[in-house]
């Protein structure tokens, strides 16, 4: 994406809101009592608003997503059949799964069809222009 409203809404990009959260002080989801491993995934210029993006952090293979200006990652895992979730699409605020059409809504991770499914979310902040992932552990 390079047209402007693209690059205004980059400009505004937050971690946050609809549940998530709202600010960069307080990562989403919140950070548990576990090893917190704080890694640099990307920068906001590698990830424009509705674009999906993997990264494989440390051993972990994880897909961000940047909705309306919010960014999220998931393990980049469906957890139907284990396909990789960024080979699919972002309809608004849903991810669809490339193999079986399973949908997620990415602002909470919670499953839309079916509605049992569930993504496992990393917290996730902004330093700067640098998006950063904790991938000490999955939330769930
Ligand atoms: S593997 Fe994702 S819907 Fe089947």
């Amino acid at each position: 994406m390079t047209n402007e409203a693209g690059r205004r809404s980059r400009q505004n990009l937050t971690i946050g809101e609809a549940g998530l959260g709202n600010g960069t002080s307080s990562p989403w989801p919140p950070v548990a009592d576990r090893m917190v491993r704080w890694v640099c995934a990307a920068t906001l210029d590698d990830l424009w608003d509705g674009e999906l993006l993997a990264v494989t952090l440390e051993d972990k293979d994880v897909v961000l997503c940047n909705v309306n200006g919010v960014v999220v990652a998931f393990r980049d895992c469906c957890p139907h059949l284990a396909n990789p979730l960024s080979k699919g699409r972002l309809e608004a605020h849903i991810l669809v799964c490339s193999a079986h059409e399973w949908e997620f809504d990415v602002r909470d991770g919670r499953g839309v069809n079916p509605a049992t499914a569930c993504l496992s979310a990393y917290p996730v902040r902004l330093e700067g222009d640098r998006i950063l992932v904790d991938v000490g552990g999955s939330v769930r």
